[in-house]
């Protein structure tokens, strides 16, 4: 548990080098490397990766992209949770307090490799070698995971040399072969971090006293502000101890979810109740990113591309924000104001979200992006159409970047309702998309494209409604 005292906050350090607020820049931080459990004083927004090539002088782990696109930093870090592969270039160090760490450089067990990277090596699975060790740690993690979805552990490594061939065949080859010794790592207890709360009661009141702190969850937005904008980040609150934020709970009529529970478990939570649902998040960036980004982080970062607000708005989600021991609950559409502003004010955070079992029966979601995977979208819209005796009685129809904000299409639910289900319906509305929507024009699609691309999911849906169309569904299983 974490004591606040009267005078607050951490040594004043910070004072030293110019920070008006008094928040300490530094942080000690307790984490096992490779093994060997350490203790360091490090700089708030560190990144792992550049914590282990400049410090620690294990520079197999590589800086590509350093944004969280080329998996070439990718490490496995083991907590309460489980073993996850992660991009270390956006990772800062305070994140790991308490955790384990594996680097390629801690496979190896008295000189005998890896089976991943022996099956790497028959399988001429390396050519010019940059990507090999993020490959290897991904292949190292999901073995030991037991999982064997080899692509999607894998979209999140790119390689320019080898065309992927022999890197799946390496990946075949160590199915199974069993997982070394040396691998698992029993927790251990870490100090407690005043940054770093650990409840959310502590989060409330830590930010009810710093309400200008920047919340990081999992900091797949936040760490590319420090990495590529090079903002200097004053005061921080770390939000990835705040274990009962991490949560979904299943009642009769809803699922409520934390709003630290990474994206990566909500593929599984809709595989029955929204196959469709489940898939798009399946497509949501990349297996390390999906295990550190937070479904909290997803909406309160406000983006008009983020993935989670049209499906979750179609489907009536609802938001309840917290601050202090207060706490609202507001449909998750009210919360995206304007480009940029949400309805969300000082120290008040997203504590969780609620989605109606009954919003998810008729949902279907489409993420149009320029790569099929880890790629963010160009246009994602979700459908929630109800049709009883052939007559639409309800549309709930939302969209990602056809606005500033992501937002309801009223007027074409306005001119389905009540109208017979039926293809002359559907073309009678695809005209009240230019009423909804004026989208813009950028790298990545041009609004004439995400107004047409927009108009072609209506159709989409109601010819798989019919069964007149393949479900991106029915293309992966046959594939
Ligand atoms: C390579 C890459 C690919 C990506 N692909 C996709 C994609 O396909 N689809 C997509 O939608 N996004 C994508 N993203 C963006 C990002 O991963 C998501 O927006 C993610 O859900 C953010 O969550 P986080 O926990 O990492 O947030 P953070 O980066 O920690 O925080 C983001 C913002 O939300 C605030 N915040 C976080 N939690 C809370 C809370 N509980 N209450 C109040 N404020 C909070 C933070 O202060 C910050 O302003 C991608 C990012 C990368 C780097
Ligand atoms: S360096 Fe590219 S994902 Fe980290
Ligand atoms: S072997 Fe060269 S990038 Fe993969």
């Amino acid at each position: 548990m974490i004591t606040i005292m009267s005078t607050g906050f951490p040594p004043h350090r910070a004072c030293v080098e110019g920070k008006e607020s008094g928040w300490s820049d530094r942080m000690e931080i307790t984490f096992r490397l490779n093994g060997e459990i350490i203790t360091t004083n490090e700089s708030q927004t560190r990144t792992l990766l550049d914590y282990l090539r400049e410090t620690r002088g294990l520079t197999g782990t590589k800086e590509g992209c350093n944004e969280g696109d080329c998996g070439a930093c990718t490490v496995m870090v083991e907590d309460v949770d489980g073993k996850k592969p992660l991009n270390a270039c956006i990772l800062f160090l305070p994140q790991l307090q308490g955790k384990s760490v594996t680097t390629v450089e801690g496979l190896a067990k008295d000189g005998t490799l890896h089976p991943a990277q022996t099956a790497m090596i028959e399988e001429h699975g390396s050519q010019c070698g940059f990507c090999t060790p993020g490959i290897i740690m991904s292949l190292v993690t999901a073995h030991a995971n037991g999982n064997k979805a080899h692509k999607d552990v894998l979209a999140g490594n790119l390689c320019r040399c080898t065309g992927y061939a022999p890197i799946l065949k390496a990946a075949r080859k160590i199915e199974n072969a069993a997982v070394p010794d040396g691998l698992d790592h029993v927790p251990f207890d870490a100090p407690s971090i005043v940054e770093r709360p650990e409840t959310a009661d502590e989060l409330a009141g830590i930010y009810a006293m710093r309400p200008d702190a920047v919340l990081v969850a999992g900091a797949t937005d936040v760490g590319l502000w420090v990495t590529k904008q090079m903002r200097e980040l004053d005061e921080i609150i770390f939000l990835n101890g705040v274990s009962d934020l991490k949560y979904i709970t299943e009642t009769e009529d809803s699922y409520e979810i934390g709003a630290l529970t990474p994206i990566a478990d909500l593929v599984g939570l809709f595989k029955s109740s929204s196959p469709s649902l489940s898939e798009m998040y399946r497509r949501f960036a990349s297996t390390q990113v999906r295990a550190a980004a937070t479904l909290g982080g997803n909406i309160a970062n406000g983006s008009p591309i983020g993935d989670s607000p049209p499906p979750l708005i179609a489907a009536g989600a609802s938001l309840t924000l917290r601050k202090g021991e207060d706490r609202r609950t507001i449909a998750l559409e009210d919360f995206f104001i304007a480009y940029g502003k949400q309805d969300r004010g000082a120290s008040e955070f997203v504590e969780s979200v609620t989605i109606p079992k009954s919003g998810l029966n008729d949902l279907k979601a489409y993420k149009l992006s320029k790569r099929f995977d880890q790629d963010i979208s160009a246009v994602c819209g979700a459908f929630n159409i109800i049709v009883k005796d052939g007559t639409i009685t309800d549309a709930r129809i939302a969209f990602g970047g056809m606005a500033g904000t992501p937002a309801r299409a009223k007027a074409v639910e306005a001119s389905l309702i009540g109208q017979p289900w039926n293809e002359a319906t559907i073309a009678a509305a695809l005209p009240a998309f230019a009423e909804d929507y004026q989208p813009m024009t950028d790298m990545r699609a041009s609004a004439a494209y995400r107004l047409e691309a927009a108009q072609n999911m209506l159709r989409r849906y109601f010819a798989e409604s019919q069964g007149l169309a393949t479900s991106v569904l029915d293309v992966k299983e046959g594939a």
